[in-house]
C-alpha cells in the first residue's frame, strides 16, 4: 500500500516535471512590424501570445508614424520586423523606440528578412559594409536578436548582445514530405547546409550544384554527376532574388533526365517580377512567410519559437 501511494506520488512528480518542460509558457506580446504581419500573426499562434496594436501610417512625404497602442509595461516583447525594403528599415527603429518608451522586461527583435545580408563583405576598396551597419544600429535599442536564414550566419558575431539564427529548412522539409523527394540539391556550396538539413528531415540523399556566377543575373552552373535520372528533386536555397540561380540550376537537372523539380526557398524576394518568370518555368516554388508572396505556403514561426524559448 505504502509502495502503491509513493508511486502515486511519483507519476504526479513526473507528471508535473513534464507538463514543466513540454508547455513552458512564457509571457510575452508581439508586435509585428508592417513588413512581418503574416509571420507576427503565425508566431503569435504557436507561442500562445498576444499581438499588441499597432498604429503604423506613412505621411505625405513617406515618413514613418508609429504608435503602440497596447501598454506594453513589466512584459517580454518579441518585435519582428524585415529589414526589407528600406523604409522598413526605418520602420523597425521607430517601433523599437516606441516599444522602449515602456518599462518593458526584455525586447527580443526578430529579423525574418534581413535585407543587406549579401553585402556582408567589402567586396572592392571604399564600399560599405552594409551588414555590418544595420548590426550596428539594430542592437543599439534590443536586447537580443533572432535571423533566419540569414545569408552569411557569420553576420550574427557583430552583434554584442545575444543573437541566433534558425532554419526554415525543418519545416521546408516537413512540407515537402507530400511530393515523395528523392533527393534535396542546393545550387551551390555555399547553401549546402540548407539541403543537407533539409534532406535530413526528408531522411533522403543530398548534394550541391557548383555555381558561377557571371554578373547580378546570369549564373552558370555546371553539370555534375549526381544520379537524378528519373528522380524527384528538390532545390533548396536561401534566397530567390531575379531567379537566375534556381532557372539555371532547374534546367541543368532536367538535362541530366530528372523527373521533376520543386524548387524551396526561405526568401522570395523575387525582385523585378521575377514570380511569373518562376511559375512559368517551374514545376512548383514555395517559400516561407518571411517575406509575403503568393508562395508563401510555409512558416518559419515553429523555428523561430525555439529560439525564443532559450532567449526569454
Ligand atoms: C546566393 O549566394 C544566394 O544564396 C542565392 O543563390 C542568390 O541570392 C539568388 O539570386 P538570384 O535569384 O538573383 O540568382
Amino acid at each position: 500500500m505504502i509502495n502503491d501511494d509513493n508511486s502515486t506520488i511519483s507519476n504526479w512528480l513526473d507528471l508535473l516535471l513534464y507538463s514543466t518542460i513540454r508547455c513552458r509558457c512564457v509571457d510575452m506580446l508581439i508586435v509585428g512590424g508592417s513588413a512581418s504581419k503574416t509571420i507576427s500573426q503565425n508566431l503569435s499562434k504557436v507561442m500562445n501570445a498576444n499581438l499588441a496594436e499597432v498604429n503604423s501610417k506613412r505621411f505625405p512625404d513617406d515618413e514613418c508614424y508609429i504608435r503602440i497602442m497596447t501598454d506594453l509595461t513589466g512584459e517580454d516583447i518579441v518585435l519582428v520586423q524585415n529589414t526589407y525594403p528600406d523604409l522598413n528599415i526605418i520602420e523597425l527603429f521607430l517601433l523599437q523606440d516606441a516599444i522602449k518608451e515602456y518599462d518593458i522586461k526584455k525586447l527580443v527583435t526578430v529579423i525574418p528578412y534581413f535585407g543587406y545580408g549579401r553585402q556582408d563583405k567589402k567586396f572592392n576598396e571604399g564600399e560599405s559594409i552594409s551588414a555590418r551597419a544595420l548590426v550596428k544600429r539594430i542592437q543599439v535599442q534590443s536586447d537580443a536578436v533572432i535571423t533566419v536564414d540569414l545569408h552569411e550566419t557569420s553576420i550574427l558575431d557583430w552583434f554584442d548582445i545575444p543573437a541566433r539564427n534558425v532554419s526554415a529548412m525543418p519545416e521546408i522539409g516537413r512540407y515537402l514530405r507530400q511530393f515523395n523527394i528523392d533527393i534535396v540539391v542546393s545550387p551551390d556550396k555555399g547553401a549546402a547546409e540548407l539541403a543537407e538539413l533539409t534532406a535530413k528531415t526528408l531522411e533522403c540523399p543530398w548534394d550541391y550544384l557548383d555555381k558561377t556566377r557571371i554578373d547580378s543575373e546570369t549564373v552558370k552552373i555546371a553539370p555534375k554527376s549526381i544520379p537524378v535520372e528519373g528522380k524527384r528533386v528538390a532545390i533548396v536555397d536561401d534566397i530567390i532574388a531575379t531567379g537566375g540561380t534556381i532557372i539555371t540550376a532547374s534546367n541543368q537537372l532536367k538535362e541530366q533526365g530528372c523527373d521533376s523539380v520543386i524548387v524551396a526557398c526561405t526568401h522570395g524576394l523575387y525582385t523585378g517580377g521575377a514570380i511569373n518568370k518562376l511559375i512559368n518555368s517551374l514545376d512548383k516554388v514555395i517559400s516561407t512567410d518571411s517575406l509575403e508572396t503568393k508562395t508563401s505556403e510555409v512558416s518559419s514561426a515553429p523555428e523561430i519559437k525555439s529560439a525564443l524559448l532559450e532567449l526569454l
